[in-house]
């Protein structure tokens, strides 16, 4: 061994100085203990070449050696110490809890705009004195069709429209099949509404495959066509909240004798507005249908036709709540979409 050996020492010493002067993480560490002191490591390859100095010459380069170990072992320590340390306490900041924060919030769950019509209008109705009644949703080819009067022949039994089973049976096309089961099931006189869901085969920007309607219908002794207006502009009147202006208009149902539809003024525009985007200029909009009641069927619901008459309307929930709420298409209502639309709905008061 020559001369500069003593060298090499603080060579790797400057090294190992420079290096950990560097060092970041765990990991630098570790890789700092591989280069200096695993088997291949600069200072051990220093320690077994001691082996080769002049005597003279070993002890101090020993000694030298010793207090390098000594200085890459306890700085090693105390660097990974620190590293820890630090890590420990930037943990503890990330996951410490502060009480004083403001709570995240709590949503309050509201009611979907058409139910919250379907209960406003079946409100109004009860203080008439009408009483709630059911019918399913997978209906009959009678209830549906025949003892309304409607002829097998009639559009409305196509495929097309209607959604079939293959037993026969179908999804309700509209609410009016409740009709002759209640009649059916309480007799006369009576006085009912039947909200729900009802299916046809259309879809498209203003029509749903299911929407909702609601039936109404009176059977009594000597029932005037009055009171069917009557009955039908309170409810409109309650409602809307305000007095309105309305429009009967002859029509045809099977299931009505005569059948009308009853327009009310743009709740928008008042018919004030030829650019209006609710009546489109009209000033007019159609919301129910309704008729006396046909002979058949009341018949029907075995009563007889000779001592009782009546009313029956059916209106559209939908349209009601869209007209109500200003919501302007029809495929919001059935998106399901809570945080932009269920939740802005204030429920009435
Ligand atoms: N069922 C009809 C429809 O879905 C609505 C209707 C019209 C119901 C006249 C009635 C009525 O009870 O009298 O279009």
């Amino acid at each position: 061994m020559q001369e500069g050996q003593e060298l090499n020492i603080g060579a790797v010493r400057d090294s190992f100085r420079e290096s950990l002067a560097n060092a970041r993480t765990l990991q630098d560490l570790d890789e700092l203990r591989v280069k200096f002191t695993s088997k291949k490591g600069e200072l051990t390859l220093l320690l077994r070449s001691l082996g080769k100095l002049p005597q003279d010459q070993r002890k101090t380069a020993g000694q030298e050696l010793n207090t390098l170990r000594d200085e890459i072992e306890s700085q090693l320590e105390q660097t990974s110490k620190k590293i820890r340390d630090s890590q420990n306490e930037q943990q503890e900041i990330n996951e410490k809890i502060d009480v004083t924060l403001p709570e995240k919030g709590r949503s309050v769950g509201a009611f979907h705009p058409v139910i919250q019509t379907m209960h406003e209008i079946a409100n109004i109705m009860q203080g008439l004195g009408y009483s709630v009644a059911t019918g399913p949703e997978k209906e009959e080819e009678f209830y549906n069709f025949e003892c309304l009067n409607v002829p097998s022949w009639h559009p409305a039994r196509d495929m097309q429209d209607t959604f079939y089973f293959q037993d026969g049976t179908l999804l309700r096309t509209h609410t009016s099949p409740v009709q002759v089961r209640s009649m059916l099931k309480y007799g006369a006189p009576l006085r009912i509404i039947c909200p729900g869901k009802v299916y046809r085969r259309d879809n498209d920007t203003t029509h749903s495959p299911m929407f909702n309607q609601m039936e109404g219908l009176l059977i009594d002794k000597n029932v005037p066509f009055s009171v069917m207006k009557g009955t039908m502009s309170e409810m409109l009147n309650a409602f809307f909240g305000r007095s309105l202006r309305y429009r009967f208009r002859a029509s045809y149902f099977p299931f009505t004798e005569p059948s009308m539809e009853l327009d009310i003024e743009c709740v928008e525009c008042s018919g004030h507005d030829e650019h209006c985007r609710v009546c489109h200029g009209t000033g007019w909009l159609e919301v129910v249908g309704m008729g006396m009641v046909h002979p058949n069927v009341i018949r029907a619901g075995k009563i007889d036709p000779e001592v009782y008459n009546g009313f029956a309307f059916g209106i559209g929930l939908d349209r009601m709540a869209m007209l109500k709420y200003g919501i302007s298409d029809l495929r919001l209502l059935f998106d399901g979409n809570v945080s932009y639309f269920l939740s802005g709905f204030e429920e009435a008061k």
